[in-house]
């Protein structure tokens, strides 16, 4: 065997050698790939952050954000009582905390929620003598608090869910303290609030069951209203808080639609997936509604059966197939926590169950099946 031959062979094994390594590699690369990569060219994907997240006290929590993520909303640490507990009382805390990590994840910043009828101390309707406030009151108090919130993260925080769930299932405009006292004024009041405060911002309406054709309907209604008075409204979010059956992906599916061709963005802004069984008329997000643990409630305490997993896996790609078959008309994806065991829905509608309706479970692993079939919703 001559050298030359030897050589040109050798060669011959590195370059397959070597495709093989690069093969691989890209491979195991694809395997990891994180939503917001996977996601990239259709919208943002996003997770609301808890205070201990916020603080970096859940030190796990840091890299999947990093990872997947490329929007946050506040859970909870931007709502009316944590921040503003008492009249002459702001903390700003968490929310600072949670801001700066948005500004470390270089993410899409949402600050949630700056008026709504939960959460909302006692006090803030009422005058020092315990007597329901007058309406100018009122209403120049939820100004102020908007002026020194959105005021505060003017420029940094990116969009706001300016006011959330005004509306009943049906539509009609839900009897709150807000309405009671103000009528519609308030939501018209905190729109104006909000932009003045910073004009840069994105404005949005935000709500549960917008696949319910009324209380769509009645959405877009109201931020027509809105924009037809001069107002910026850039966006409706449908809360997405959906179980393994409903709703039928049709019927969000025409939501979406509707909210887009009415000439607003779509946003997914609370999703995930109940697995539990449900007393029959707690669909949908009212927190009034919660029950006390029954064990025919809680069926999976100790791990969730395999057929349900797998159910689970395809309601998350039927959604995100027409979350992505609509990606021009969605701006953001959110899902309402990052892991299974700091889930809002282990304790509501029932307290005390073990839920499972997120992407990473209680030990912050990923569900590693669920994001290869969701990513399929992309071919
Ligand atoms: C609504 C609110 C959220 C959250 C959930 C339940 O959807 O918009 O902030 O409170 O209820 O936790």
């Amino acid at each position: 065997m001559s050298l030359e031959y030897k050589m040109k062979a050798s060669l011959k094994l590195f370059v397959i050698l070597a495709g093989i390594l690069i093969c691989q590699s890209a491979l195991s690369q694809e395997d990891q790939l994180g939503l917001k990569e996977i996601f990239k060219d259709a919208f943002y994907i996003g997770s609301a952050v808890s205070y201990r997240q916020a603080s970096g006290e859940e030190q796990q929590a840091l890299p999947l954000l990093e990872k997947h993520f490329n929007s946050i909303t506040s859970e909870n640490m931007m709502k009316w009582g944590p921040i503003h507990p008492e009249p002459e009382r702001y903390n700003f805390v968490s929310a600072d905390q949670f801001v700066e990590l948005g500004k470390n994840l270089n993410a899409f910043i949402i600050g949630h929620t700056l008026v709504w009828h939960q959460q909302t101390p006692k006090w803030v309707f009422q005058n020092e003598e315990g007597e329901i406030l007058k309406r100018e009151t009122l209403l120049k108090r939820m100004e102020q608090h908007i002026e020194t919130i959105v005021g505060r993260y003017k420029g940094q925080v990116h969009g706001w869910d300016v006011v959330n769930e005004v509306f009943e299932h049906d539509g009609s405009y839900r009897e709150s303290e807000w309405y009671q006292i103000t009528g519609r004024d308030y939501i018209f009041k905190a729109f104006q609030k909000a932009y003045e405060m910073d004009p840069e911002a994105e404005l949005y309406y935000n709500d549960y069951n917008l696949w319910k054709p009324e209380k769509r309907e009645a959405a877009i209604a109201l931020a027509q209203e809105l924009r037809d008075k001069g107002m910026r409204v850039d966006g409706i979010g449908m809360q997405g808080h959906y179980m393994l059956d409903s709703p039928p992906v049709e019927m969000i599916e025409a939501s979406i639609i509707a909210i887009s061709n009415a000439g607003f963005k779509v946003m997914v802004t609370e999703l995930d997936v109940d697995v539990l069984p449900r007393p029959r008329e707690s669909e949908g997000a009212d927190l009034n509604r919660n029950y006390d643990l029954d064990e025919k409630y809680n069926p999976y305490a100790t791990g969730l059966p395999e057929n349900i997993a797998d159910k689970f896996a395809k309601r998350y790609t039927d959604l995100f197939s027409v979350f992505h078959k609509h990606q021009d008309k969605i701006s953001r994806i959110t899902f309402w926590g990052l892991q299974d065991g700091t889930s809002w829905l282990n304790n509501w509608p029932v307290r005390g169950r073990t839920n499972y309706p997120l992407l990473f479970d209680r030990d912050f692993q990923v569900k590693e099946e669920v994001i290869q079939s969701i990513s399929t919703a992309t071919f």
